[in-house]
């Protein structure tokens, strides 16, 4: 059987994981943490392609190109509150996405709870820490099987 293809998407300041605000956004380094979740994808018959980009427009070239992909798990960051653009790219593709966040957005600052994406996101895992890429691919990859969206 072919393996899914997930791509995961992080944006801006997210390369700072481990030592960028790290009571919000805890200690582990980005590099640990997509060792963990390729480790993870490889137990579940997935690929996970992912790219970091402090650049709304490569994130959004990367959508573009996602037709390839099965499923993207994202986590936009601060373009999550601004970028109209990023949704418009998303509303473009057929790629089914989740949209992640490891801080609960709704409990923070008031401009943080609008998200440009999340109604047309299959789902939002929002304040579980790290642990929500984990939970995003577990969910991506049983509605794959399922042949859901
Ligand atoms: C974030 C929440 C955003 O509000 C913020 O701009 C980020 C990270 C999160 O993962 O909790 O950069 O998306």
């Amino acid at each position: 059987m072919n393996s899914f293809k997930i791509l995961l998407l992080n944006g801006p300041n997210l390369n700072l994981l481990g030592t960028r605000e790290s009571s919000i956004y805890g200690t582990i380094t980005l590099k640990e943490l997509l060792n963990k979740l390729y480790k993870k994808s490889s137990t579940m018959n997935a690929k996970i392609t992912h790219v970091q980009s402090n650049a709304e427009h490569i994130l959004i070239e990367e959508i573009h190109k996602s037709i390839k992909y099965d499923y993207i798990i994202i986590n936009p960051a601060a373009f999550t509150h601004t970028s109209i653009a990023l949704r418009d790219a998303l509303l473009s593709v057929k790629t089914p996405f989740i949209e992640v966040h490891i801080s609960n957005i709704y409990a923070r600052e008031k401009f943080r709870k609008n998200s440009w994406i999340s109604d047309i996101s299959s789902g939002v895992i929002s304040g579980f820490g790290t642990d929500g890429y984990f939970w995003a691919l577990k969910t991506a990859i049983t509605r794959l099987k399922k042949n859901k969206k």
